[in-house]
């Protein structure tokens, strides 16, 4: 089986860009093997402090986004970070090509249960003009981004990666610490009789998709006239690595619940490289009727609307909101 660094110089990764994305999966394996170890390690259950999300943070969020931070600005390979765990960018080597955006520990309430949890990367170029503590060196469209992932800490640990050319699957094999290629094309089938929806928010959901749940739930008798299965894993990068397995249509719709926070997922850290992956993989991503890769960050925390997966599903949904 192929490792990965064959496999992107031949797809004409730049060799700066493949020691980046290899410096991102140091930190990923070794966050794979303290998850691994689980209470051996001492890292299950959560912290005193809440993060800039209003989120109490649990003693893996922190290790996670300490080893990414750490490694990366220490690589030399970036210009600045910012991550999920951080209240600011943080500004690395001022002559660097690149910047990273990260979720260090995505679907964290999943730590204690010894379940489905994942770190999501997003790189992009660093403008020459700006500042490696400017903020706004983050404010660029999804569309920018030259290289996006996740790592899934499962029962396998598994990297989904594009740089533009295609989605593709590795898995890591932990006899040799190296990431295999063990699938080449992912592709997201059109069709779908899957969701995947937090329903314990349904009362808060707003109109169109209230009825476009009802009627996938109202299965051969309603309007779909076809029988629909629901997944939640509560962890985005599971979530998504169902659509890329087998397709299916994963949302994080606007809700009413709190009206200061409309939207759950966060767009740098989660909408735009789960988009790019998806959208590589013949998928589509929405955030409400606007494509996320095409949406102009506003703040690096920024949250959106979410709604991706098998095309044609996601756009019958859509069409509810138009
Ligand atoms: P994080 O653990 O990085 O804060 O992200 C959690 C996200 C995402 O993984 C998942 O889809 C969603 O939150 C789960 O939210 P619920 O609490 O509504 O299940
Ligand atoms: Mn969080
Ligand atoms: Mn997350
Ligand atoms: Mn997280």
């Amino acid at each position: 089986m192929r490792r990965l660094p064959p496999v992107l110089i031949e797809d004409g990764c730049p060799r700066d860009l493949l020691s980046l994305i290899r410096t991102i999966l140091a930190a990923c394996k070794e966050i794979s093997f303290r998850v691994s170890q689980g209470e051996l390690s001492g890292v299950l259950g959560s912290t005193l402090d809440e993060n800039i999300q209003g989120e109490t943070q649990k003693k893996l969020d922190v290790l996670s986004n300490q080893l990414l931070k750490d490694i990366l600005l220490e690589s030399g390979y970036v210009k600045a970070i910012a991550s999920e765990e951080e209240d600011y960018t943080v500004a690395g080597n001022p002559d660097a090509e690149y910047i990273v955006a990260f979720d260090p520990l995505d679907g964290s309430s999943n730590t204690d249960i010894n379940s489905l949890v994942g770190t999501i990367f997003s790189i992009m170029k660093a403008p020459k003009d700006k500042a490696a503590d400017d903020q706004s060196i983050f404010m660029q469209a999804g569309k920018h981004q030259v290289a996006a992932g996740y790592v899934l800490y499962g029962p396998s640990t598994m990297l989904a990666l594009t740089i533009g050319k295609g989605t593709r699957l590795f898995t890591l094999d932990r006899t040799h610490g190296s990431f295999l290629l063990t699938e080449d094309k992912v592709t997201i089938p059109e069709d779908t009789k899957e969701f995947a929806i937090n329903a314990s928010n349904q009362r808060h959901w707003l109109a169109p998709m209230q009825n476009y749940i009802a009627d996938c739930l109202a299965g051969e008798e309603g309007p779909r006239k076809k029988n629909f299965n629901m997944r939640w894993i509560a962890c985005m990068v599971g979530d998504v690595h169902r659509l890329l397995c087998r397709g299916g249509l994963f949302t994080y719709p606007e809700d009413t619940k709190n009206p200061e926070k409309p939207f759950k997922l966060r767009l740098l850290y989660e909408a735009n490289p789960m988009a790019m992956l998806v959208e590589q993989a013949g998928g589509v991503a929405y955030a409400g009727l606007d494509r996320i890769l095409d949406i102009e960050p506003q703040e690096i925390h920024q949250r959106v609307a979410v709604t991706m997966g098998s095309k044609n599903e996601v756009e019958i949904c859509l069409d509810y909101h138009k």
